[in-house]
């Protein structure tokens, strides 16, 4: 094997790669603007947030979009800070969440969750971070809007820990909240960053840090409010966990920052912190052994994203890959595992702040987005090592919402049958059937509401065929990892349905939680799960 460049060396490890997760409102937004900010790519704030133009213009491609402001796919921004080169995937919240959101996260390194200090975890945060934990990465934690009103200190960090069951430390302590918020601690440095207006964060702000004991915040920091940061830090040194970096690259101990988006408090520390925190690309699995980016010299990466329609006219496809290893230039041929021939890269494209690019260079850790003539699925390896190897598949995530879904014109069947095949083939819907009959009967299955319409939209679109869709009670789906018995056999609840994917794999579909509990109570050694793999 040849050796890795040098220069390809330096530029995959100086790459951070990670996802924000958050449940919608806590903050993602403003805080990925604020990280924008110093990293220069923008200018002033408000130019990502303004949902109605900048945000918009990212990805502006489908109809759907532009009609409702809404982003429905997440991309990627890329930008420079202290010597680092930052990916950032942006996970679609709001009622636009779907698969590509848990997809995203298959892609990151690292995330970052963003919490609202006054409502603690929230049911999205624990959805996306289930995602996480399945994959070991370290999870950083920023608590969000300390210039509101917000939950006690232990309180946030004991729901964090009961909620999610990951072991927290806190690195900076907050003095105070709301219209009482006066900046954070820090616990190692044992100063405090004091909390000052700029101008609602616009601009970078000035950061102070002196010691608690300097006479020159005695009038910024009242003497109770002294008493109980010593008092909360001699509790927290005594009784939490330390810090321990072995333990947050595994994803089992998140460091937690408090500070303001909104005002830039805290963010650029909380950056500062992170980065150095957080791993640079990191070896991925592959049916050949681990494939380590530092070692293996050519270019591999695998599709974690596949946007269709971008251009009407022309029904193309973009598919996002995220580099595992080596160098990508633009227009080069690699090998395509899954499609068994060697394909051309063409018209690759990144995001570079609000705007979309082309690129001509890209290394590990970098995510791109490549003209797909319609031959690339979800989970497929590229690559231009001799050594042939495939990566580690992306799970199949469990949809929420069912619908049963038919064609209106019934001479419309053909088109039907392969608008929504192929549409469930790019991955934006799962598609089931009854268990026992024929294809008569089409389940779809989104893990977001908003789904459902997209498919509505694009089926009379590109396809001229429009669907009547009845949505049916149930909200869970779980994999058979293992049964005893047949599948035929396996008994549960009355509301209990039956189905099987694309694959022929048999499923089972529940209305509540409680169902699920006593299918599994009622057969014996039978093993489900919420992943598809
Ligand atoms: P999201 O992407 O996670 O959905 O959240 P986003 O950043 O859009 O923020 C949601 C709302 O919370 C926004 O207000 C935003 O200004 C506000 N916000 C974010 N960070 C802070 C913070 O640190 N402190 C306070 N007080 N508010 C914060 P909005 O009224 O919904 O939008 P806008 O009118 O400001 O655009």
């Amino acid at each position: 094997m040849s050796e890795i460049k040098e220069e390809v060396k330096e530029q995959i490890a100086k790459r951070r790669t990670f996802a924000i997760i958050s449940h919608p409102d806590a903050g993602k937004t403003t805080l990925t603007e604020k990280f924008l900010l110093y990293g220069g790519a923008i200018n002033q704030a408000g130019s990502v947030k303004g949902k109605a133009t900048a945000r918009h213009a990212v990805s502006d491609w489908m109809e759907i979009e532009k009609e409702r402001g809404i982003s429905v796919t997440s991309s990627v921004l890329q930008f420079n800070y202290g010597g680092y080169c930052i990916n950032i995937l942006d996970t679609p919240g709001h009622q636009d969440f779907s698969e590509d959101t848990y997809r995203t996260l298959m892609a990151a390194d690292s995330a970052v969750m963003v919490i609202d200090a006054s409502k603690g975890v929230e049911a999205q945060t624990r959805k996306l971070f289930k995602v996480c934990t399945m994959r070991h990465i370290p999870i950083f934690t920023f608590i969000n809007k300390m210039d509101r009103e917000a939950m006690d200190t232990f309180e946030l960090l004991d729901d964090i820990e009961q909620e999610l069951g990951i072991a927290t430390c806190p690195i900076n302590w907050p003095i105070g909240s709301g219209k009482e918020f006066r900046g954070v601690y820090d616990r190692a440095e044992k100063q405090v960053e004091i909390f000052s207006g700029t101008q609602k964060g616009t601009t970078q702000g000035e950061v102070k840090k002196v010691s608690i004991n300097d006479p020159e915040i005695s009038w910024l920091i009242s003497d109770s409010q002294k008493l109980q940061l010593e008092e909360e830090i001699e509790l927290q040194d005594g009784a939490g966990a330390p810090f321990d970096q072995e333990l947050v690259s595994k994803g089992e101990l998140s460091p937690v920052f408090f500070g303001s988006a909104l005002t830039n408090f805290g963010v650029e520390t909380f950056l500062q912190h992170f980065l150095k925190m957080t791993t640079s690309p990191l070896p991925r699995m592959s049916d050949a052994g681990p494939i380590d980016p530092m070692v293996e010299p050519d270019f591999s990466a695998f599709v974690f994203k596949i946007q269709a329609n971008m251009n009407k006219a022309h029904r193309d496809r973009i598919a996002f890959m995220r580099i595992c290893s080596g160098e990508f230039e633009a227009g080069m041929d690699v090998w395509h595992m899954q499609g068994g021939k060697k394909v051309r890269l063409s018209q690759p494209q990144q995001l570079m702040a609000s705007e979309r690019k082309m690129i001509s260079k890209a290394y590990g850790g970098d995510i791109i987005g490549v003209f797909d003539p319609g031959i690339f699925s979800i989970g497929d390896t590229l690559t231009a090592s001799a050594n042939r190897f495939s990566y580690e598949g992306i799970p199949t995530f469990a949809p929420e919402h069912f619908a049963r879904v038919r064609q209106v014109d019934t001479m419309k069947r053909k088109q039907f049958i392969k608008g929504i095949n192929q549409i469930a083939q790019e991955g934006a819907i799962q598609i089931f059937q009854e268990f026992n009959t024929g294809m008569e009967e089409i389940i779809v299955g989104v893990v977001g509401v908003l789904q459902f319409d997209v498919l509505k939209y694009r089926l009379e679109n590109e396809y001229n065929v429009e669907i009547r869709m009845d949505s049916l009670p149930y909200e869970y789906i779980r994999w058979i990892e293992s049964s005893k018995t047949e599948v035929d056999k396996i008994t549960g609840t009355s509301d209990m349905k039956k189905v099987k994917d694309l694959k022929g794999r048999p499923l089972l579909l529940f209305v509540n939680e409680w169902s699920i509990r006593m299918t599994v109570e009622r057969n014996e050694g039978l093993v489900l799960s919420e992943f598809g793999r």
